[in-house]
């Protein structure tokens, strides 16, 4: 058991912080979601609305990838109000390729909420935060700190790895992370709690990575217990992942006599909830399931199945294809070509691409 406070474990709370914020100040990523250190030191803060989308797409997303749906996305709807206009399908074709759609859905429902409720404007403390679709514990303290300069514990997948190396903290924080929490609220700055989270994060990224640590280059080495004892390797405790299983399905494609391709809106739970796509079977464990297409045509299976993760499972999908005379009545057509393809989650764009491949030999 870690005690952290243990003499030894113990860490200086303004020269931790004070060291930290100055190389911050130097050295923060510029991302088009933040505020420079030098207007956020003068009280100026990013729009509690930008900092909100961003952390949303960060939830599961990373940075590199986020950079470009972020500006996108804040060119589209610069505001909330314009948000809570925007179609709930746009929202999610917009989001296409970043994965995790119930994100997109949320965010709609949570633009709605402020509107009607809040008079447009986000409340500015966790707890209320907190109680708005989508925004979790992590996103919760992320805003308040970084918009509204909080004193909220931002813990993330980076912030949690540096305090357990400064702190050489062993445990499983799979089973419970709340040493992680006490420790971070020990070097806390009383001011400047936004940039403090940032700086957190921009060290894990670029500095105190999951892999070969820069050690040499951390401005806060001297406060960490894990590099004085080189278990930097070691910490945070890596669990065995489980193996992911396979699941097994189809894919449906079905091509008009126009060259429009057959669209389902999928139900709003479970993966790619809500999105408009051609419609799959069962995504089951062991053998492909019964074939079943959703409509009848001369359905044909292509040579080339795709792969593809998800978190929890990995995904065979076999491509059938059809030409069909009379779609289905509530079928959604659009001109089946390759401009078509950022509209669809990454799956489906997979398979879009093998099916366009197959029509233009
Ligand atoms: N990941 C999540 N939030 C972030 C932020 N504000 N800056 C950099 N990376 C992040």
């Amino acid at each position: 058991m870690n005690k952290i406070n243990d003499k030894s474990n113990k860490v200086n709370r303004t020269s931790f912080s004070r060291i930290l914020l100055a190389w911050y100040d130097i050295k923060a990523r510029k991302l088009p979601w933040r505020i420079t250190p030098e207007l956020s030191k003068k009280g100026i803060k990013k729009d509690p609305y930008n900092v909100w989308i961003s952390e949303i797409m960060l939830q599961q997303t990373n940075v590199k990838t986020v950079k470009n749906y972020y500006s996108n996305f804040i060119n589209k709807w610069p505001d909330i109000y314009k948000l809570n206009d925007a179609e709930e399908d746009d929202i999610l074709r917009s989001w296409s390729g970043l994965g995790y759609y119930r994100r997109a859905l949320n965010l709609k429902k949570c633009a709605r909420i402020i509107c009607e409720k809040h008079d447009g404007k986000f409340p500015n403390n966790e707890r209320e935060l907190f109680n708005l679709p989508g925004i979790g514990k992590y996103t919760a303290a992320a805003i308040s700190s970084i918009a509204f300069d909080k004193s909220a514990i931002v813990v993330d997948g980076n912030i949690e790895r540096v305090i357990a190396r400064i702190f050489e903290i062993k445990e499983d924080l799979k089973k419970n992370n709340l040493v992680i929490y006490k420790s971070l609220e020990t070097v806390y700055p009383k001011k400047r709690s936004g940039d403090f989270a940032q700086a957190m994060m921009d060290l894990g990224s670029l500095i105190c990575k999951p892999i070969n640590p820069v050690c040499n280059l951390c401005p806060v080495i001297k406060n960490c217990i894990a590099s004085k004892n080189e278990t930097f390797d070691l910490i945070p405790l890596k669990k065995k992942r489980p193996k992911k299983v396979k699941k097994k399905g189809y894919i449906f494609i079905g091509i008009t006599l126009k060259n429009e391709i057959i669209l389902f809106k999928r139900p709003k739970n479970g993966l790619l909830g809500g999105t408009t796509c051609p419609p799959t079977s069962d995504w089951v464990e062991g053998n492909f399931p019964t074939l079943n297409p959703p409509y009848s045509g001369n359905w044909k299976t292509l040579d080339e199945s795709i792969l593809h993760t998800f978190t929890h499972f990995n995904l065979e999908l076999k491509i059938m294809i059809a030409n069909i005379k009379i779609p289905p009545k509530n079928a959604i057509l659009e001109s089946f070509n390759h401009n078509l393809l950022n509209l669809f989650p990454t799956v489906i764009r997979k398979c879009l691409n093998l099916a366009l491949e197959y029509y233009s030999n």
